[in-house]
């Protein structure tokens, strides 16, 4: 039995990896203090996953602390000797940083590196994952030459065919201050693995859904998507045509490709992650594809100013992981995904609706 913190453990991810790894047996402690309702509002409140962990899993203790409050991440880590660290919990979302950059900052930046440290100090051996994200990558995919398709935007040479790489610069393109954020503990999460010589694992990832997503206009492209759908809520579509192209994978395909790199970690590498080309979408498409499965009609506004610093097309290249880690595999098509949120957020609407 091993003892594995998550961070974030009531949001997307870390829920996911809670409930995977309490399923197998370990004992989970979870870090997480509701920050995403001061974010997003009542409607980005992850309580209701957090109570719904307590009733599923069998081993697993949650703690409110910040992730910023140094005393308290160093007193956790000084009472447990941890094996597997995975940090989830952040500030997630490209546009809210501008609103925030001191918070926004605090969280992804200094909030990774008091955990690196509390790690190196009392856990050295633990295996540390980090949640990072393509946005490290600025607008610098947009580069590529692309074509406009019917319903899509793609990448017009054969050779890009598969994605965006990990070879893709960092620096000198435009981020958002979350994508700078991230981008400043991705590199600390590095230096952690290739100086220090911990097991550090840098996952940068495309859009990562599921069911448990608490999705808000700002965050979680697919679950907003589908509650706006069902809710009858007005979407708006931001710039270039709606034919941006993103692409996704379920969180439960996340946390396996975090257990494979767990049982065999290579220090300071980093990974894309994301859904690969299969399971790319656009918005156009996304919005035509929902309407089908749930037999609603969204209603949606088109908004000509693109988000800034927003992707036209971004498919994660998945070669680098999948040489690494053969045994991995995509699990959820995007016709799953969609059909698990769309039926998780029916339940809720028919929960609260007292049907
Ligand atoms: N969901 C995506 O599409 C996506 C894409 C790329 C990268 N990521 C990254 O993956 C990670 C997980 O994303 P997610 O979608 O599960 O996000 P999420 O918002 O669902 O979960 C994050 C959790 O962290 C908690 N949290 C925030 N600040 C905290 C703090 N200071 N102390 C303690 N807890 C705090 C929040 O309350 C929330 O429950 C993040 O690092 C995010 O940047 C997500």
């Amino acid at each position: 039995m091993k003892t594995i913190l998550v961070t974030g453990s009531s949001g997307l991810i870390g829920s996911e990896a809670v409930e995977h790894f309490d399923r197998q047996g370990h004992r989970v402690i979870g870090v997480d203090n509701n920050m995403r309702r001061e974010f997003f509002g009542p409607a980005g409140d992850t309580l209701w996953n957090l109570e719904r962990l307590k009733r599923v899993t069998n081993n697993f203790t949650p703690v409110a602390i910040d992730i910023r409050d140094r005393a308290a991440v160093e007193q956790l880590f000084t009472h447990h000797p941890f094996d597997l660290i995975i940090h989830c919990a952040a500030q997630p979302s490209h546009d809210k940083a501008r609103d925030i950059p001191i918070l926004d900052f605090e969280v992804n930046a200094l909030g990774t590196l008091l955990l690196l440290e509390a790690a190196r100090r009392h856990s050295p051996e633990a295996v540390f994952i980090f949640m990072s994200t393509n946005k490290v990558y600025g607008d610098a995919p947009n580069e590529i030459p692309l074509q406009e398709l019917e319903t899509r935007y793609d990448y017009a040479r054969s050779d890009d065919f598969k994605g965006i790489t990990e070879d893709c610069r960092i620096d000198r393109t435009l981020h958002s201050l979350f994508g700078a954020s991230k981008a400043a503990a991705d590199l600390v999460a590095q230096e952690y693995g290739r100086y220090f010589k911990m097991n550090v694992g840098i996952f940068r990832g495309g859009c990562l859904t599921g069911p448990s997503h608490s999705g808000v206009e700002l965050h979680g492209f697919l679950s907003y998507l589908v509650k706006a759908t069902l809710t009858g809520r007005q979407y708006s579509v931001f710039g270039y045509k709606g034919k941006q192209v993103r692409d996704n994978i379920h969180s439960h395909d996340v946390v396996s490709a975090m257990e494979a790199f767990a049982e065999n970690p290579r220090p300071g590498e980093v990974y894309n992650l994301g859904g690969g080309r299969e399971n790319s979408i656009s918005m156009i498409e996304a919005i035509d594809r929902i309407n089908r499965m749930t037999g609603k009609k969204l209603e949606w506004r088109y908004i000509e100013e693109a988000r800034k610093g927003d992707h036209i097309c971004y498919i994660s290249d998945l070669s680098k992981f999948r040489s690494h880690y053969p045994g991995w595999r995509i699990t959820r098509s995007l016709d799953n995904i969609l059909e698990e949120i769309v039926a998780a957020q029916s339940q809720l609407q028919a929960a609260s609706s007292g049907s």
